[in-house]
């Protein structure tokens, strides 16, 4: 099964991003997803039409708040508070972008939206843009990812043929521009103002905030950057309603989200309800074994990415909320939710991901940069059996010392998959360090050491 396959998820989930693999399966879904005229038989763009012509701008915005959406690029900040911020500005003109970078290489979720919905995208953008009054929009994707750019282009193309955008799409005189343009670096391109730099062609580094991008962001416009999952969940809440939306999934944060789930016997995108319990999210990832672990015991759950944290089977009751898994060591991040089976060892894991986070530090500030260098060390050290001393209580100062003191939040996720691998299996460090052996025989140099013994 491909890491891209759409899951089979329970029924009864509601599908707002997403077909159902069952509607693909049975045809009611368009073979070629930049049919427009498919995909308005099937309801698109009428969202956009009952917020020109119904809600205006400032009811699509009450709309939006109303729904409690919350941003699923990471933050789970309220789309409707970037909005008025974006539209409370005097600015002649304003921006939404479409962030579709999706900066995990291992998560495939963003890009799964974007060829089988696009118009659900530029739908959202279309009406955001109409909402906060903006005549440009731009929608960025890697420049690698092929597939997506070609489905993009296409549905783009049609958008703008058939009008929903492009010239006069407000009305007469009120046009909206949009845009797919590729952009082509590191893993903290996703982070909304290097994303923003990267499309004004400079080098890519964070900005200090305040002043957010929602009122000073590309070329100094105010501009709106939304993840293109928050965009695609648009249409369905003006069309349903915010009563509708506000009823699915989790209170403090209504809605679906796509998750990348991978287990021993499967591996997919699934579109979940917001608080689904991580325990039905991995068993979304048994279909062959009944086990997400493959019938072997489920060892640790990889939650958020590279940055994400490192859970315990006790943590598989946790809801997916933003607040929970934050509660939890961990975070929604890319989306990624990754079974680990008893064979895994933690420092292992923890060493490899705290490697790609130091790597990935753009560098701006001393604290991550240097801070999570040394991070990596202390993971190097555990899995080569040559730890210091006080390695440990180095690991927390250094994490407490790095969070909250960086441009972005990359220093504070950085910490995670030590900080979690500690907190969850310090046993498991403890020998590493102490008796210089790897329970799971996975770092090499010391479950060497520890077999010449015998
Ligand atoms: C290191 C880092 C990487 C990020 N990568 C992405 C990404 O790939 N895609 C994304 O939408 N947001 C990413 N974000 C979050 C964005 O900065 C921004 O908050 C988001 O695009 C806003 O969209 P939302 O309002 O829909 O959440 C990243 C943040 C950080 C700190
Ligand atoms: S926190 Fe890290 S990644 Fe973010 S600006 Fe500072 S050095 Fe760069």
């Amino acid at each position: 099964m491909s890491d891209t396959a759409i899951l089979a998820t329970p029924k009864g989930w509601p599908a707002i991003l997403l077909p159902r693999p069952a509607a693909a399966k049975a045809g009611t879904v368009a073979a070629d997803p930049a049919d427009l005229d498919a995909a308005t038989a099937a309801g698109a763009f009428k969202g956009l039409r009952l917020a020109i012509r119904d809600l205006g701008a400032i009811g699509t915005i009450a709309v939006i708040g109303a729904a409690g959406l919350r941003g699923r690029g990471g933050a789970g900040y309220p789309a409707a508070d970037k909005w008025r911020a974006a539209a409370g500005t005097n600015a002649a003109e304003r921006i939404v972008v479409a962030n579709g970078y999706g900066a995990d290489p291992a998560t495939g979720t963003d890009g799964v939206l974007l060829r089988r919905n696009p118009f659900a995208v530029i739908e959202g953008l279309a009406i955001a843009a109409f909402a906060i009054g903006a005549g440009e929009a731009v929608i960025a994707v890697r420049a690698e990812a092929v597939s997506t750019i070609r489905v993009l282009e296409a549905a783009l193309a049609a958008a703008t043929d058939a009008g929903f955008v492009g010239p006069d799409a407000f009305g007469p005189g009120r046009s909206l521009d949009v845009r797919l343009e590729t952009v082509q670096g590191a893993y903290l391109l996703g982070e909304e103002t290097i994303l923003l730099k990267a499309l004004e062609g400079k080098r890519g580094q964070p900005e200090q905030r305040p002043p957010h991008p929602a009122t000073k962001g590309l070329r100094g416009l105010p501009t709106v950057v939304h993840n293109v999952q928050t965009l695609a969940a648009i249409p369905w809440i003006v069309v349903n309603g915010a009563d509708a939306f506000a009823k699915v999934g989790a209170k403090d944060c209504p809605g679906t989200i796509l998750v990348q789930v991978r287990g021993a016997d499967a591996a997919g995108v699934a579109e979940v309800p917001m608080g689904t319990s991580l325990r039905d999210i991995v068993a979304l990832a048994a279909p062959v074994a009944g086990s997400p672990a493959g019938g072997r015991a489920v060892k640790a759950i990889l939650v958020g990415g590279p940055s994400g944290g490192i859970l315990p089977p006790e943590a598989l009751d946790t809801p997916y909320t933003f607040e929970a898994l934050r509660a939890a060591g961990a975070h929604i991040g890319s989306g990624s939710v990754i079974v680990a089976d008893e064979r895994a060892c933690i420092v292992d894991l923890a060493r490899v991901l705290t490697r790609f986070c130091a790597d990935e530090a753009c560098g701006k500030t001393i604290p991550c940069r240097i801070g999570t260098r040394r991070l990596s060390e202390i993971g190097d050290r555990l899995a080569a059996g040559t730890s210091r001393a006080g390695d440990l209580d180095l690991l927390t100062d250094l994490a407490a010392d790095i969070v909250g003191s960086a441009l972005c939040d990359h220093e504070r996720l950085a910490t995670l998959p030590l900080v979690s691998g500690m907190r969850y299996f310090r046993a498991e460090l403890d020998e590493h360090i102490e008796r210089g052996s790897c329970p799971a025989g996975v770092c090499h140099p010391i479950a060497m050491a520890a077999s010449a013994t015998h």
